[in-house]
């Protein structure tokens, strides 16, 4: 929770102090090769779809996603597309990456600006979903309340809102971690996938099409007619996720279970939430710090 965990600023955005040291070993260490692929998200954004839609992008060919009870995705998505921070660099480690089979995926939180050093090898590609900062919050303030120990009292809605407005949340200000991997989309499309969580959630096949060109591995006409794109996008749905055996109680990322990754997974939720006056708050501040950017949401 905001409360209980003690956020720093480092290289202009809030984070753990855990974190800072896995950051500086990974910007330290890590260089892209050139075929890697990067997916950047904000936490709460839709980090886990991407991954499991990228990992099913990526490794259809090693099997047949139209056949049903295939074993390409029977993993949570966070064990098969690794976190930098989380995972591979956590605690400042250095990890033997020698042995990951091409195209290496990997996972970030960080803004592009503490990204940007590790990813300069021509060719190698990030894509960067981004979720409506009505949703994200809803879903971080869910999810840090769950997630946190019996011992601890709940961050209340108000508390949690008034801090995600002033900027203060993992990885943010959201504004700026948004605006800097967008401004990238702009100026280097050929390196910069953006994409929008309500996109996706309103056309997953267009979109998914598009993350395939992007990547390199378009659908071919046989796939297209055969249905691969609506299996794999059937296959990363959330109801698919949220029903694999691993995402009942496995835990593939320390502190929490799995089944915290998939709440519900809807667009406009913060209806339920929000009152007038916070909706107004938000819009102003959206409406400030995202007018005249061209990055622009539907969420209502
Ligand atoms: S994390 O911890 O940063 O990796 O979390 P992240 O995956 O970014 O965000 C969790 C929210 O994404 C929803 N989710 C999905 N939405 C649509 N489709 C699929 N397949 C999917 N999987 C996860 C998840 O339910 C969280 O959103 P909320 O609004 O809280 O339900």
């Amino acid at each position: 929770g905001w409360r209980t965990r003690h956020l720093y600023q480092f290289q202009g955005f809030w984070c753990q102090a855990k974190e800072i040291h896995a950051i500086m070993s990974f910007q330290k260490h890590f260089k892209t090769l050139p075929k890697d692929v990067i997916l950047a998200t904000i936490p709460k954004s839709g980090t886990t779809w991407l991954k499991a839609l990228t990992f099913t992008l990526l490794n259809r060919h090693r099997f047949d996603p139209v056949v049903s009870d295939h074993p390409l995705l029977t993993s949570n998505p966070h064990d098969l597309v690794p976190f930098l921070e989380y995972k591979l660099y956590a605690n400042g480690e250095v990890p033997d990456l020698s042995g990951l089979a091409s195209p290496r995926t990997f996972a970030t939180h960080v803004p592009f600006g503490s990204l940007k050093g590790s990813i300069e090898e021509p060719g190698a590609k990030v894509v960067y979903l981004c979720r409506n900062p009505f949703d994200t919050f809803i879903s971080s303030w869910h999810f840090s309340n769950s997630i946190k120990s019996e011992s601890v009292s709940p961050v209340s809605l108000e508390e949690g809102f008034d801090l995600y407005c002033r900027g203060v949340i993992g990885f943010g200000p959201f504004w700026e971690h948004m605006l800097g991997y967008w401004r990238e989309s702009l100026e280097r499309p050929e390196k910069v996938l953006f994409l929008k969580y309500e996109d996706l959630k309103e056309d997953i096949e267009t979109n998914l099409k598009k993350l395939a060109s992007f990547l390199g591995v378009s659908f071919t006409e046989e796939e297209e007619v055969k249905g691969v794109v609506k299996a794999v996008a059937d296959l990363c749905s959330f109801e698919s996720l949220k029903k694999l055996e691993v995402n009942k109680s496995n835990k593939s990322i320390k502190n929490f279970e799995n089944r915290y990754l998939f709440r519900k997974g809807e667009v406009s939720d913060w209806r339920n939430y929000l009152s007038p006056v916070q909706v107004e708050r938000l819009s102003a501040l959206v409406d400030d710090k995202l007018g005249g950017s061209g990055l622009t949401f539907r969420y209502c």
